[in-house]
């Protein structure tokens, strides 16, 4: 895939160059782990968009809505807001959100590393003190309110990027009607196609959680 390649050259170029070197290493942690973002994201008010929108303001602000900004159509899709649950979720496996959006970063797999940016992030903002209290995440985060359990955040990430959870959620399934909804997703609803081994910690967690025995 070259967009891969592409953004992990960026990468190099910001992290190796200016970006890195205007902080002097006492700054918290979440704001030296974002000069990973710096290589194409702007983040004060009023600066350009780079390679990224500029991401002032990000937390609680509508997704795909910074002025001027050319969207990938992945992007444009996703709707609602950037809530601090949706950021960690979108930071920790980018690909996995919205499928095809042109972010080609692999994500903050830490989720203390993920919190600390977040936490950042929410500086980033003309109300601090509102968008700080909403973005303590990864304890905060439910995963949509599926049950825990192996499988959890992979379902998370395939399942919740075109519908509510709520329609995952409110089945009683077999495992064979679970193979073939998702079947389903990926030949007539456009899911991207899942590896195998994705596909079976998928259809384990959804039919414990949501087999037959569910109704
Ligand atoms: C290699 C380049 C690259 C890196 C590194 C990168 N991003 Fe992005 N990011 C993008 C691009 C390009 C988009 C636009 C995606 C689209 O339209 O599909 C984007 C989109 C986003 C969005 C959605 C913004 C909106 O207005 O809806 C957020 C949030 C975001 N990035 C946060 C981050 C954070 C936080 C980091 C650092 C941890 C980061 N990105 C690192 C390139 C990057
Ligand atoms: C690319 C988009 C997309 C993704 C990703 C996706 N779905 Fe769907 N799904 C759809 C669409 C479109 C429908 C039809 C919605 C409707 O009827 O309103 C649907 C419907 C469903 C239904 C309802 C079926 C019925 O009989 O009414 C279930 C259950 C479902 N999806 C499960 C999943 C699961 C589980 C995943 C994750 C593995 C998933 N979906 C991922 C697009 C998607």
């Amino acid at each position: 895939m070259r967009p891969v390649l592409i953004g992990v050259s960026l990468l190099f170029v910001g992290v190796t160059g200016n970006a890195q070197s205007q902080l002097s290493g006492s700054e918290p942690l979440g704001q030296q782990l974002a000069q990973v973002c710096v290589a194409c994201h702007s983040l004060q008010a009023g600066e350009p968009h780079k390679l990224g929108p500029n991401l002032w303001n990000i937390v609680g602000r509508p997704v795909a809505s910074a002025e001027g900004y050319a969207y990938s159509p992945a992007m444009q899709k996703l709707g609602g807001d950037w809530t601090a649950v949706r950021l960690d979720h979108y930071l920790r496996d980018p690909a996995a959100m919205a499928p095809g959006n042109r972010m080609t970063f692999n994500g903050i797999k830490d989720d203390a590393q993920r919190a600390a940016v977040l936490a950042y992030l929410a500086t980033l903002s003309d109300n601090p003190t509102q968008t700080t209290t909403t973005a303590t995440p990864t304890t905060a985060f439910d995963f949509g309110g599926l049950p825990p359990g192996a499988g959890q955040a992979e379902v998370f990430a395939s399942c919740s990027a075109c519908h509510s959870l709520m329609l995952v959620k409110q089945q009683g399934l077999s495992r064979e009607r679970w193979t073939q909804t998702l079947e389903w997703m990926v030949e007539e609803q456009g899911m991207d196609e899942l590896s195998p081994q994705r596909f079976e910690i998928i259809l384990d967690y959804l039919s414990e959680h949501f087999g037959e025995s569910a109704r």
